[in-house]
């Protein structure tokens, strides 16, 4: 399996702290962001790892991971040269996926949860990783079969939207995807959204479509670290857990 670690867009709701800098190297307690995704994905046994950022973020993203030695990865680097979405990005990395399947994330994300083993385990389809909240409309949103569950904890997810104004659920989809290597196809036929983006809930609703779709709920913290109050939450987290 190999690894994409998406730090794009433009940090917005971050400015004026993301005008200079990617908003995945700003400081978390005592680290830049991005490490903690980063680790997310070597803890799951993914070291060979592409970076894809924006044309104006490329060159921090490179000085500050380098070749990834330092973190036990290696990482390699690509380009999106327009923000248009999470799934576009993933595109991006079909050459560096060589036929393998992919475990994407997302710079901004931090997992409170041991992912490791779901991420061992994926061998095809498409799974992503649930967390409860109390304001789903601000996410992906995923619904389960309550009913069918898989000896591993996995359930079948049976609807997923973007950011709906009535979600059908309180669960959140986590910036966590992973996918076998029909996902590179099936971002070559999206169309973009209404709001111009090529979605990645898209690319885990054609999995579902499929019956192909499991999802496990996580049960510790989970931290889209996007505004001012959650990256000063994801902060002080981190120091109490130190
Ligand atoms: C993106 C995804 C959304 C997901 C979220 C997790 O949203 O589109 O489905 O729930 O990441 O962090 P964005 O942060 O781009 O608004």
């Amino acid at each position: 399996m190999k690894g994409v670690l998406i730090c794009g867009g433009s940090g917005t709701r971050l400015r004026p702290l993301t005008e200079i800098t990617n908003k995945s190297l700003l400081p978390v307690y005592d680290r830049p962001l991005v490490e903690y995704p980063l680790r997310t994905l070597i803890a799951g046994g993914v070291t060979d790892i592409v970076v894809i950022s924006g044309n104006e973020h490329i060159d921090q993203m490179r000085g500050y991971l380098g070749d990834g030695t330092r973190f036990g990865c290696t990482c390699t680097y690509q380009v999106q040269e327009k923000p248009q979405g999470i799934a576009q990005a993933l595109g991006l990395a079909e050459t560096f996926a060589a036929g393998d399947s992919i475990c994407a994330i997302l710079g901004d994300n931090i997992f409170f949860d041991d992912l490791a083993s779901s991420i061992k385990s994926f061998k095809t389809g498409g799974h992503v990783f649930l967390k409860e909240v109390t304001d789903a409309e601000r996410f992906g949103v995923a619904e389960l079969n309550g009913k069918w569950k898989m000896e591993n904890g996995k359930c079948e997810v049976i609807s997923i939207e973007e950011k709906p104004k009535k979600p059908k659920s309180n669960l959140a989809v986590t910036g966590c995807y992973l996918y076998d290597n029909r996902c590179f196809d099936v971002i070559k036929n999206l169309k973009p959204s209404a709001r111009g983006e090529f979605e990645i809930t898209d690319v885990s609703r054609w999995y579902m479509e499929q019956k192909a779709l499991t999802a496990s709920v996580l049960k510790d913290e989970w931290i889209d670290a996007g505004t001012f109050e959650s990256l000063h939450r994801a902060a002080v987290m981190v120091r109490e857990r130190k």
